[in-house]
Parts: C-alpha cells; sequence; structure tokens
C-alpha cells in the first residue's frame, strides 16, 4: 500500500499511535509545527514506497536490485518509474490480459521490464528510445530477466516509431501504453497512441503533476506548459474515461472509449 505524504498529513491521530507505529515507533522530529510533521510523513511516505513494495513487488526488483547496488546514487533512479507504479503498471496489464504493448521513453529499462515480465510469453512491447546507450543498459536487463524475446526496441524518435506502427497498419491492435518520454510531445504521443490502441484498451501518462508546478500559474516553462495544456485537454476528451492517480509525480490512467 503506498500512502502519500497528504493522507498522512490529515491522520487525525498522532502519528506514534496511529497504523504506521510498526514502521517508525519513535517520533525523528517534534510533532509541533506542520513543517515537521511534513518532513516526518515524507519520510514514512518514503518507507513505505520502498521497502513493503520493494520486498513484495516484483520481479522486476530482483532484476534491478545489484544494479541499484552500483548506482543508487546516480539519475538512474530519478529518471525511472518509482517501484508501486512499476507495479501499478504491471497491475493494469494483467488486469487488461494484456499481449500487446507500447512504451514511449525506455531509459534503462525498469518499467518495461516491470510490463514485459508480466506478458505472456506470447505478448509483445515496443519499446521507443532515442538514447543508445540508455538501450544498452536496457537490453541487459531484459536479457538478464530472460524477456528479450518479447521485446520490440526501437531506437528512434518515438513519434517516427509509433508513425511506422501506424503507417505497418498496427492501428486499433495495442492493449496498453505508457508515455514517460519527451514532456513537450505529451500531446502528439496521446493522438498517436490512441490510433494505436483498441477500444477498451489503456494509455498511461506520467508525470502528470510535474512535481506541482502544472498548479502554479507562475511557472510557465515550456514543459510545464506541455504539461498543464494537456492535463486540461484530457479532461475533457470524450474519447476517453481517465483516473489521475497522485502516486509519485502522477500518472494519469486513459481508457479509449
Ligand atoms: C523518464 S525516462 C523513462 C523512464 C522509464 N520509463 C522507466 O521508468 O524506467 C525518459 C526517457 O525518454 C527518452 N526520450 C526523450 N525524448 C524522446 C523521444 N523524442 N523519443 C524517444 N525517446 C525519448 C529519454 O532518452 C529517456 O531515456
Amino acid at each position: 500500500m503506498a500512502l502519500s505524504a497528504a493522507t498522512l498529513l490529515i491522520c487525525p491521530a498522532p502519528l506514534t499511535t496511529c497504523c504506521f507505529h510498526s514502521i517508525q515507533r519513535k517520533p525523528r522530529f517534534p510533532l509541533t509545527s506542520s513543517s515537521s510533521i511534513e518532513r516526518r510523513a515524507s519520510k514514512v511516505d518514503h518507507q513505505l514506497q520502498t521497502q513493503p513494495v520493494r520486498t513484495t513487488t516484483t520481479e522486476t526488483n530482483k532484476f534491478y536490485g545489484s544494479f541499484e547496488k552500483r548506482l543508487r546514487l546516480c539519475e538512474e533512479v530519478k529518471c525511472r518509474v518509482s517501484p508501486d507504479q512499476a507495479q501499478l503498471l504491471a497491475l493494469l496489464v494483467q488486469i487488461l490480459g494484456a499481449e500487446r504493448c507500447i512504451e514511449v521513453g525506455v531509459y534503462t529499462g525498469y518499467s518495461s521490464l516491470a510490463v514485459a515480465l508480466v506478458l505472456p510469453e506470447s505478448g509483445r512491447l515496443v519499446a521507443c528510445e532515442r538514447d543508445a546507450n540508455s538501450l544498452e543498459i536496457a537490453r541487459k536487463y531484459y536479457k538478464l530477466a530472460g524477456v528479450s524475446h518479447k521485446m520490440d526496441v526501437r531506437h528512434e524518435l518515438a513519434v517516427d516509431a509509433l508513425n511506422s506502427l501506424i503507417l505497418n497498419g498496427e492501428a486499433c491492435s495495442y492493449d496498453f501504453a505508457f508515455i514517460d518520454a519527451e514532456k513537450r510531445m505529451y500531446k502528439e504521443y496521446f493522438e498517436l497512441l490512441l490510433q494505436l490502441v483498441r477500444v477498451g484498451g489503456i494509455i498511461v501518462v506520467d508525470n502528470v503533476l510535474w512535481h506541482g508546478k502544472v498548479a502554479d500559474p507562475l511557472v510557465d516553462d515550456p514543459k510545464t506548459v506541455s504539461i498543464r495544456n494537456f492535463n486540461k485537454s484530457i479532461m475533457a476528451d470524450r474519447r476517453v474515461s481517465i483516473s489521475m492517480v497522485p502516486i509519485r509525480d502522477g500518472m494519469t490512467i486513459c481508457r479509449k472509449r
């Protein structure tokens, strides 16, 4: 169970006596100000995210464990989805009974590995990534996890890869897609994936909270504006039903009608 800091902040009982007792018995910070509660909540939140999820999830972490030890401090952990997000993606794929999936933005392969591991042997994941070095690492993990035969890696710009799938006659043939690449291209990715995904299929979009910047009218850099506009447009989009799930940096789950 991943609970957000916000959930903890509205917990009516003192944190030491509520359900998180077993996780951290002694308050590390005096609970006298909202900022100290926030600090503590954020620590507990982090523990909830990293401990139970890591131990109960996912095969994925089995393969990534040694990698993380070596690269714990680098950008790797920041750039990829969190374990609880990976768990949710894998669960959605399983609930859908998905066989054909697409990922836009692979990086070193963490989220794609989570998806590939739950695909059936006949399943296929088209993995689009522009960076060769990242793909080299991702391929190592696919091999280590024994899922290389499910992977269709496209080393090119995601828009080009998606257009070529459409040109290849694959419209309406995918069950599941995950968008996690260039933030200024979200609308374009979404429009192309909406063509590729079947009715009832799912498109998940990452980073829709964009560290809260989408809600701050004073922030107007191109990435924030793009995600903010995407969020607005998706709310009014009658072609999909949506649910925005505030885990980590926020994911919107869109089901094609
Ligand atoms: C946030 S990372 C993806 C993390 C990955 N989904 C995970 O959780 O393991 C974004 C990736 O998108 C890639 N990317 C950015 N723009 C792209 C584009 N136009 N086409 C293909 N890949 C792109 C970047 O190189 C980067 O590796």
